[in-house]
């Protein structure tokens, strides 16, 4: 009893604080009759924090890491006023995951959308959430996303509308992330260096902002994940802010919870000992239900999933976070599953839980498989009318490590593609778009996604190039993986395309063929998604509508590949490009030239 209150002492509360119940968090919403404009004021700028108690330097808005959750609802208008306090570096927001149809100025890609805010400049970023569902923001100038600066946007359902399933506990926010020591300006000079230096594996993975370094260390040789040692997180009361995330449930009760990753690098696994999930919704879109033990996450998807606390309600249960398809160096993300009403202080008897072994790829394929769209929800167009083949490469350019795309790597322009395209700047970038099947594979038999490609032949150079489509036109991209420079080496890659949602048509393991692999897709019920995770070896085809006047990225969501060039960018509609507001503009070719 003694250790008992002394633990309670402890395990500080500063995580226990930041479960948001929506209920209560949204309370007198529901009288509301119309669609609301919610105002933000935001202030950027550098804080020491600690998330998992050792002090690093983060990028904070309003002083809070993670940055401060946004509860909208759909229909409203949200008005985001953004200082930037940040004395040496500029900054913009992406909001993932939310369409920004009319105002594709204010999607926040800098260099694609618009130019990074300046220090000491204000920004507001105003647009419409049109659809309920789990959302993000986060910084989008070069790696700024991994110094702290994300966030979650959670979108409910208007007054009238009901969710198709039911919970009776309200809803829970679970934000995961990858946590590094190092600052962003090693990695990037790291990425940028000859010899390439890369990132490494994260120092650990938080939950809700929370975490504790140092606490897990013993990974079992070779083994997929830690054992942590629990008496290892009550945090000491002079660093209050490292104690695990506590997510606390009434026994009987179905809680839903919006789990989303901001992980950098990360893949990972969402588990929670001796309970079963069932997965509702992914990326906003509802989706037939179906069960998991344990949810694989691919970086900037997110998922509502059902939890019932329907367990011996005398204990505690471990949440575990695990890296999935990268061999792991970083212990367990752990939190607590806190039964009202026993102490969140009352560790879980057993070890840390375990997901899958890292690299069981055919686990998260199959996992991925089971995703198909809710009945009678948004079918995707039966055929196509433009086929694109993208072939992600690992290269080597002028010594440089970099990724390509169909043999294009590449680097942003000092020119907002969108203002280019609006006031026809041509000399802003490539004006060749990017090949629309990569040159090596003209002849798909010849060629061998598990071939390690010898970087001397692969001709890949650095560009900034547009696919252009037509507005309305339906699009089919396939996916394909390939080797990386190391042998028998493949990784996992999260596609996320800005401005639109995708159907996710089919995966498949190998080089993908036009001839049979179309015939395994599922045009029936695809789900509809904005991130797609491309694994190993393998292919995936998504198909989109062109249909958002708009000049919208295409790439991976690994931080640390988007910074050596894997992605591209896609326009449409550019005759029917909206009027651009000036706080946009102002770098490369638009600073004003006459006063
Ligand atoms: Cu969440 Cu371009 O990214
Ligand atoms: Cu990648």
């Amino acid at each position: 009893m003694e250790q008992q209150n002394l633990r309670s002492l402890l395990l500080i509360r500063s995580c226990v604080l930041a479960v948001v119940l929506l209920a209560a968090a949204a309370g007198g919403r529901d009288s509301r009759a119309e669609a609301a404009v919610l105002e933000y004021d935001w202030e950027v700028g550098y804080l020491a924090a600690a998330p998992d108690c050792v002090e690093k330097m983060v990028i904070a808005i309003n002083g809070q890491f993670p940055s401060p959750t946004i509860h909208a609802v759909e229909g409203d208008t949200l008005v985001v006023k953004l200082k930037n306090n940040l004395p040496t570096e500029g900054l913009s927001i992406h909001w993932h995951g939310i369409r920004k149809r009319g105002t594709p100025f204010y999607d926040g890609s800098a260099f694609v959308c618009q130019c990074p805010i300046n220090p000491g400049e204000t920004f507001t970023y105003k647009f419409v959430v049109d659809r309920a569902g789990t959302y993000f923001y986060h910084g989008h100038l070069a790696m700024q996303r991994a110094t702290g600066l994300f966030g979650s946007l959670i979108v409910s359902l208007p007054p009238g509308k009901t969710e198709p399933f039911s919970y009776d506990g309200g809803d829970v926010n679970v934000l995961l992330s990858d946590w590094y020591h190092k600052y962003i300006y090693q990695q990037e000079q790291g990425l940028s260096s000859i010899p390439f230096q890369f990132v490494g594996e994260p120092q650990l993975l938080l939950i809700q902002g929370c975490g504790k370094y140092n606490c897990s260390l013993d990974l079992p040789p070779g083994g997929s994940t830690a054992s942590s040692s629990p008496d290892c997180l009550q945090c000491n009361a002079t660093n209050p802010a490292c104690a695990p995330f506590v997510l606390p449930v009434q026994p009987g009760k179905t809680y839903r919870l919006c789990i989303g990753s901001m992980a950098t690098l990360s893949s990972v696994n969402f588990k929670i000992e001796n309970h079963i999930l069932t997965v509702v919704a992914a990326d906003g879109r509802y989706i037939e239900p179906f069960v998991v033990d344990n949810l694989d996450v691919y970086s900037e998807q997110s998922y509502s999933v059902l939890l019932t606390a329907n367990q011996d309600p005398t204990q505690n249960y471990w949440v575990g976070v695990n890296v999935r398809g990268r061999k792991p160096a970083t212990p367990t993300g752990l939190a607590i599953l806190q039964y009202l009403p026993n102490s969140e202080c009352l560790l879980p008897p057993t070890p840390a839980p375990m997901g899958p072994v890292w690299n069981d790829f055919a686990e998260s394929v199959a996992q991925a498989q089971k995703y198909s769209a809710k009945k009678g929800l948004e079918s995707a167009p039966r055929t196509t009318s433009h086929k694109l083949l993208i072939l992600m490469t690992q290269n080597i350019i002028n010594g440089y490590t970099r990724w390509a795309v169909n043999n294009i790597s590449q680097v942003p322009s000092a020119t907002p593609l969108l203002a280019a395209f609006k006031f026809k700047l041509w000399n802003a970038f490539n004006q060749t778009p990017p090949p629309q099947r990569p040159p090596q594979y003209t002849n798909n038999k010849h060629f061998d996604s598990f071939a390690t490609p010898n970087p001397n032949t692969t001709h890949a150079s650095l560009g900034n190039g547009v696919y252009v489509s037509k507005l309305g036109e339906v699009v089919d991209i396939v996916l394909q993986n390939t080797n990386t420079l190391v042998p028998n080496n493949s990784e996992i890659h999260p596609w996320h395309f800005h401005g639109h949602n995708f159907w996710v048509l089919g995966y498949g393991e190998g080089v993908f063929d036009p001839r049979n692999s179309t015939k395994t897709y599922n045009l029936v019920n695809p789900p509809l998604r904005n991130t797609v995770a491309v694994f190993p070896h393998g292919w995936v085809a998504i198909r989109f509508i062109a249909d958002n006047p708009g000049v919208w990225p295409f790439h991976c969501h690994v931080e640390p590949h988007l910074f050596v060039g894997m992605g591209t960018v896609f326009a449409e509609g550019i005759h029917k490009l909206p009027h651009i507001p000036s706080q946009t503009l102002g770098c490369g070719l638009t600073k004003p030239t006459s006063w």
